[in-house]
C-alpha cells in the first residue's frame, strides 16, 4: 500500500504561493487584486501529468477485488467500466466534452469561462496529491457523463494524517441506473483508504441518498452536525 503523505513544496508551488524564494524577495506570480489567484500558472506542472489532474496510474492500483463493498451486478470495475466508457482523472480539456454541463445536473454552475476553468484547473494540479477529480466518459460520444471529487486535506492531528472528503457526484441523466454513481463511490472510497492512506472519510447529503452512500461503508454521525454560511460573491 503506498501512502502519500510528503508533500515537498516545490519551486513552482512556492512561487504562486509568493514565498520567499531564498534570495529576500517574493516570488512574483501575476495575481490579480480582484481574483487573488495566478494569472498564468507553470504549464509544466500539467503537463507533467500529460493534462490529467492526476496520476492515471492511481486508478489502476485500486484493490478493487479484495475491498469492494457495494455490490456489482453485472461485475464493473475502474478499469472496466462498461462498454464504450472510461473512468479516468479529469483532464485539462473536459470543458470541452460537457463536464461544465454535468456538473450542472448537480447545482448552479454559473459562469465559467475557458480561462477560469484552465485556471482552476491548474491551481488544483499545483497541489499535489489533493484533488482527484474524477470523470467517467462516454468515449464515442466524446462525452463526460460522471463525475465525482476525492478532496484530501492534510492535518497535523492524527498523527500529521490525512483525511478525505467525497464532492460533487453527479451522473448524467441519461446515464442513471448503469452503476456508475456506485463505480465513482466506491472507486474514491478505496482510492482514499487505500492509496492515500485517509484516517477517515466523509461526505454531505440529502436525506434521500444516505441509503445509496451507506453501501459504500458511510454513516451518519450522531452527536455531530454540519453547519454552514453562505455568502454573495
Ligand atoms: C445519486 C446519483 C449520483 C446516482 O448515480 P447513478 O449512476 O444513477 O446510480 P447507480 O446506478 O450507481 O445506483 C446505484 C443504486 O443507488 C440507488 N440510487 C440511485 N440514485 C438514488 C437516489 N437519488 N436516491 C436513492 N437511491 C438512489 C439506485 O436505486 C441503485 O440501487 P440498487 O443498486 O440497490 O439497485 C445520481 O442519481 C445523480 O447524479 N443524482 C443527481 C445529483 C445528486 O444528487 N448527486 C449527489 C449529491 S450528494
Amino acid at each position: 500500500m503506498s501512502t502519500e503523505k510528503s508533500v515537498p513544496i516545490d519551486e513552482s508551488h512556492a512561487r504562486w504561493m509568493n514565498i520567499d524564494n531564498g534570495d529576500g524577495k517574493p516570488y512574483g506570480d501575476g495575481r490579480t487584486e480582484k481574483s487573488n489567484k495566478p494569472s498564468s500558472l507553470e504549464p509544466e506542472n500539467t503537463s507533467l501529468l500529460d493534462g490529467n489532474i492526476y496520476d492515471p496510474t492511481m486508478l489502476a492500483n485500486i484493490p478493487w477485488s479484495q475491498e469492494s463493498q457495494a455490490k456489482f451486478k453485472p461485475g464493473i470495475s475502474p478499469t472496466s467500466p462498461g462498454v464504450g466508457l472510461v473512468l479516468r482523472p479529469l483532464r485539462i480539456e473536459d470543458d470541452q466534452k460537457g463536464f461544465l454541463t454535468l456538473l450542472a445536473m448537480l447545482t448552479s454552475v454559473g459562469h465559467v469561462s475557458a480561462e477560469d476553468f484552465r485556471n482552476q484547473f491548474e491551481v488544483m494540479a499545483m497541489c499535489p496529491n489533493s484533488y482527484y477529480v474524477t470523470v467517467i466518459e462516454d468515449v464515442e460520444q466524446g462525452r463526460v457523463v460522471g463525475c465525482a471529487t476525492l478532496i484530501v486535506e492534510y492535518k497535523f492531528i492524527h498523527s500529521a494524517g490525512t483525511r478525505g472528503r467525497i464532492e460533487d457526484v453527479v451522473v448524467s441523466d441519461a446515464y442513471r441506473g448503469r452503476q456508475l454513481g456506485k463505480l465513482l463511490l466506491e472507486t474514491l472510497t478505496l482510492m482514499g483508504r487505500h492509496n492515500v492512506g485517509c484516517y477517515k472519510m466523509s461526505l454531505e447529503c440529502k436525506d434521500s441518498l444516505i441509503k445509496f452512500y451507506e453501501q459504500f461503508g458511510y454513516e451518519k454521525d450522531p452527536g455531530n452536525n454540519y453547519l454552514q454560511q453562505r455568502f454573495k460573491v
